[in-house]
């Protein structure tokens, strides 16, 4: 009978709009019509919102027996995360605050801590209010191993991070022992990251896969998917997957892997010729949405929406340097800087290089910070108006 009811009303054309319409205006009889259509026969994103509209109801009672009969049986978690959300904005009642407790529990699902957060935060933002930070006004170079200089810099006094890490040993500048060591470096570096970057801002690394050379003819070579093991460090690190951003480059500029093939045309030993590096897109873990970061600034500071790169495929020549054998060309640079930066933000290279970063930070009104090891592009970037710190 309750099916029969529920398809007379999907055949009268029942939508979204109509069932948060029944949500707003608060009634014993929406409420029962609502109930009832939870059972009926309805696309999950109508049914999400009945879900959505039953917990906007008054009758406590009669929400809290729904989900507590409805919550743990198995059903969709677009479901289940309404109901949590009912729990949560009831939560001033004790039984709905143990409901709550109860699906979260049950369901231990990453997407449910996230709006529990989310809801602690809404409730008292001045959780996060730390206390006054100096912040940073002069464009800085900070000489040596970024895990040990980053601990001169104070806790989220960086607004934004893009970086270029070493690509495991392909370069002259880094021999770790083993791979495992290496991501173990990365990350211990990508946590002081983490601790110096405003909570809720960006961090972009740009890597690829690396391939070792054959120690011998009889040797397999070992290809490394760097792009991938960040992922797992970059979590590690408690930052968060936003984006990726594929860099495509001509395929003139790269390495041939490919001659092998087109001379013999046998199968699997096909090798792509790699025109493609990764721009991996991730943000500090915060309890709040983008939006919190965004109202810091003033609309003036909008960017001109004209030329803007509208997908992920960014496609940009290398450079190259007679100095430095991996510089980042300055058109890529730019880019990130004018999507994920505001003009007067402080941004961090902890890998620079030759200081690519810090120079086109500059031009864009940018206060760069930048870290490097090694003294031969030290001595270069000395050269350049930085302070030390
Ligand atoms: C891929 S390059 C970056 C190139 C840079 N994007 C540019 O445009 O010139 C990586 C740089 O990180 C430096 N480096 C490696 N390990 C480091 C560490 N632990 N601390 C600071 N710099 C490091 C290397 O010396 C190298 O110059």
């Amino acid at each position: 009978m309750k099916c029969t009811l529920a398809k007379n009303y999907y055949k009268d054309n029942i939508n979204i709009e109509y069932i948060k319409q029944l949500g707003k205006e608060k009634s014993e009889g929406n409420l029962n019509k609502l109930l009832l259509f939870y059972n009926g026969i309805f696309p999950l994103d109508i049914k999400r919102e009945v879900v959505s509209s039953i917990g906007r109801q008054q009758n406590d009672k009669k929400i809290y027996e729904f989900i507590m009969k409805e919550g743990f049986k198995k059903t969709y978690m677009e479901l289940v995360y309404q109901m949590f959300r009912t729990t949560l904005y009831r939560s001033g009642k004790v039984e709905f605050q143990k409901l709550g407790n109860r699906l979260l529990s049950f369901y231990d699902n990453e997407v449910m801590h996230k709006m529990y957060e989310y809801f602690l935060y809404r409730k008292n933002p001045k959780l996060l209010n730390v206390k006054k930070k100096k912040k940073i006004i002069k464009a800085i170079l900070l000489k040596g191993d970024s895990e040990q200089t980053l601990l001169k810099i104070q806790n989220k006094t960086i607004q934004f991070i893009f970086t270029s890490p070493p690509y495991y040993n392909t370069r002259m500048y880094s021999d770790y022992t083993s791979y495992g060591r290496y991501l173990k470096k990365m990350c211990s570096i990508l946590k002081q990251c983490n601790r110096i970057l405003e909570d809720g801002r960006f961090i972009i690394i740009n890597v690829s896969p690396v391939i070792t050379k054959r120690p011998g003819r009889e040797f397999e070579s070992v290809r490394y998917p760097i792009h991938f093991d960040f992922h797992k460090i970059l979590e590690e690190a408690d930052f968060y997957f936003i984006d990726e951003i594929i860099w495509i480059k001509p395929e003139y500029t790269v390495p041939n892997r490919i001659a092998g093939y087109l001379q013999t045309g046998m199968p699997l030993s096909y090798k792509p010729n790699c025109v493609t590096e990764s721009l991996l897109v991730y943000r500090k873990k915060t309890p709040f949405l983008l939006d919190e970061n965004i109202k810091c600034y003033s609309r003036m500071l909008a960017n001109a929406v004209e030329n803007t790169d509208t997908s992920n495929c960014w496609y940009i020549s290398p450079k190259t340097d007679k100095d430095h054998p991996a510089v980042f060309p300055e058109k890529l640079c730019e880019k990130v800087l004018k999507y994920y930066s505001f003009s007067g933000d402080v941004v961090l290279d902890p890998f620079a290089g030759s200081g690519t970063f810090g120079r086109v930070a500059k031009k864009m009104k940018r206060i760069p910070v930048l870290c490097e090891a090694n003294n031969k592009y030290i001595k270069k970037l000395e050269e350049e108006n930085y302070d030390d710190f």
